[in-house]
């Protein structure tokens, strides 16, 4: 017998929640230190540019197979295609992708919670923008402090996948909007203070001897991973989709508030830096070390700060459920085991994997030399979401029924986006996000 599937109330809810999922430490950590590694201009430009034409076309298609389908990617990929091994494969990828994201991303939203913790007791306040980064060092470096943060986080959103979602979604309805704010007062507040001028340059003025490989790959891989694509997350997301909601609509929601909230925790964090003599480090780090040095100059400013920490830690959690669902679901569904096992089971293994990165940045010279997170980050953002976001529009745009497609695409106000929809999950996608492969490998 079929268990009756879970639904999202409304389509409100569903956006909020899809927009749970898709904001998170991609838009508050991820994006302003890459975007800062990688010279800004440019690399926004070609991110942009991934977002709005090779991404958002996936999100409907991810969302549209997931409803059509009422399974976890590699049971989509397996029914859609009547069994065929390549397109098993490739649902095997997706949930690998989700397994190790999940592993690191844990360790990052962990730190979230320690800020929180130091900004209540008032451990924050006496730092400057001289200190501010030899005290994160520190507690990088230190095993117990990483690997418990790791653990109670992992915990944390097992307790919620094995509980179900229903809680967090209330919840999500109040918190999102609240960091939105916060984010936009911060943002305001660093303008204020220290100008917006070297931050809006950098992040638009383009210089095109920037050009590489790396940064082109990079910045397509980010889009990916800042939308949830190439896992199945969205698959997932959407076989919980009632029919009667538009997922057209739905998506350019999320995808314009996703990408405004990135482009603004860069506008919290820059001015800062560009505006004092802080010396950055390590770019990875700046979410904790730059907005520091402004809490510090407000009243009230550890109160602030243990409030929006808290705020992107909750941003982590809807994340991190979204990142745990597609492997829960997939055991779940593959071996028929109860939900609870399944997700217990899984956490255990992403958390173990974890480990290694929540050791890399300091803790243990082994980790650290083997760069266990950079690398897993690497591989997982810079290659299996791209090739799985690719894949997954060669499947939507050739191989899924056109009659069925229709039927899910089903929007009436925007039904002359349908062949371009169509055309761009055939052709333009894939041939990008390809082309942007063969120029990182160096082919020309
Ligand atoms: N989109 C999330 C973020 O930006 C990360 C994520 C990736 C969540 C993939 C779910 C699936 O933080």
């Amino acid at each position: 017998m079929q268990e009756q599937r879970t639904q999202w109330s409304s389509s409100l809810g569903f956006i909020i929640a899809s927009v749970g999922s898709a904001v998170g430490l991609g838009n508050i950590w991820k994006f302003p230190y890459i975007t800062y590694e990688n010279g800004g201009g440019f690399f926004v430009l070609i991110y942009l540019g991934a977002i709005f034409i090779v991404a958002f076309p996936i999100v409907i298609a991810e969302m549209s197979l997931g409803r059509h389908a009422q399974l976890n990617a590699f049971g989509t990929f397996k029914k859609l295609s009547k069994n065929n091994p390549f397109w098993k494969a490739v649902g095997l990828m997706c949930i690998f992708s989700a397994f190790a994201i999940l592993s690191y991303y844990s360790v990052v939203a962990g730190w979230t919670l320690d800020y929180v913790w130091e900004s209540i007791n008032d451990n924050l306040q006496k730092l400057t923008a001289e200190t501010v980064g030899t005290r994160f060092g520190a507690f990088l470096a230190s095993p117990w402090k990483q690997i418990l943060l790791h653990t109670v986080f992992m915990f944390l959103t097992s307790m919620v996948v094995i509980r179900g979602t229903s809680g967090i979604e209330k919840a999500v309805d109040i918190l999102m909007p609240m960091l939105g704010l916060f984010i936009l007062i911060i943002a305001g507040t660093s303008i204020y203070n220290f100008g917006s001028g070297s931050t809006i340059d950098f992040l638009f003025n383009c210089n095109f001897s920037q050009i590489n490989g790396s940064s082109v790959l990079e910045a397509v891989g980010q889009a990916f991973f800042t939308l949830s694509l190439g896992l199945g997350a969205m698959i997932v997301y959407g076989s919980y989709l009632p029919k009667k909601i538009s997922l057209v609509k739905s998506t350019i929601w999320i995808v314009i508030l996703d990408t405004m909230i990135a482009l603004l925790a860069c506008f919290m964090m820059y001015p800062i830096i560009f505006g004092t003599d802080m010396e950055v480090k390590r770019s990875a780090t700046i979410l904790f070390t730059s907005l520091t040095v402004q809490f510090n100059m407000l009243p009230g400013g550890s109160f602030i700060s243990a409030i929006f920490y808290l705020l992107v830690g909750f941003a982590a959690l809807t994340s991190t459920i979204a990142l745990l669902e597609p492997v829960v679901s997939f055991i779940d569904e593959t071996f028929n085991i109860s939900r609870k096992k399944g997700t217990i089971l899984s956490a255990f293994f992403i958390w173990l994997l974890g480990v290694g990165s929540a050791l890399g940045n300091g803790a243990s010279d082994f980790f650290t030399k083997l760069n266990f997170m950079g690398n897993l980050d690497g591989l997982t953002a810079n290659w299996t979401l791209p090739i799985g976001g690719m894949l997954i529009a060669v499947f939507a745009g050739w191989f899924f029924k056109t009659k069925d497609k229709k039927e899910e695409f089903n929007s009436n106000e925007l039904k002359y986006f349908y062949p371009y929809w169509n055309f761009t999950l055939k052709f333009i996608s894939p041939l990008l996000v390809f082309i942007v492969i063969l120029y990182k490998l160096g082919v020309f």
